[in-house]
C-alpha cells in the first residue's frame, strides 16, 4: 500500500494510503475537493489533472499519446503535468508525490 504525498488546491499537503493496483485518480478522487475525474479514467475528460513533482516526472512511464493529447488542450498544462487515471500505483511509488490541477 504505497503512501502518496498530495498536495490540494489550498495548497495544503497531506498523506494518503492508496492500494496497489488502481489508478493514482481513484485516491485523488475520494479526497475532499479532489479530482473530478467525470470520464472515470477513459482518458477523455483532463479532470484528473496533477502536477508531478519533479523528483518524480522521470520515475514514471511516459505518457501514451492519447494523454499527451488531452494534456495539450489545458490552459494548466505544465512539463509536469500528468493525467492520474493513466499513472497505475504500485509499491514502487511508495511517496510519490503530486499536487492537484486547478480546475479548468
Ligand atoms: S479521469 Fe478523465 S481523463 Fe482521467
Amino acid at each position: 500500500m504505497p503512501t502518496l504525498r498530495v498536495i490540494d488546491r489550498d495548497g495544503v499537503e497531506r498523506e494518503l494510503n492508496a492500494p496497489s493496483g488502481v489508478s493514482l485518480m481513484e485516491p485523488l478522487r475520494d479526497m475532499d475537493d479532489g479530482v473530478g475525474a467525470i470520464c472515470g479514467g477513459m482518458c477523455s475528460c483532463a479532470t484528473c489533472h496533477v502536477y508531478v513533482d519533479p523528483e518524480w516526472v522521470d520515475r514514471l512511464p511516459a505518457p501514451m499519446s492519447d494523454e499527451g493529447d488531452m494534456l495539450g488542450d489545458l490552459r494548466s498544462r505544465r512539463d509536469n503535468s500528468r493525467l492520474s487515471c493513466q499513472i497505475m500505483l504500485d509499491e514502487s511509488l511508495g511517496g510519490l508525490k503530486v499536487q492537484i490541477a486547478p480546475e479548468e
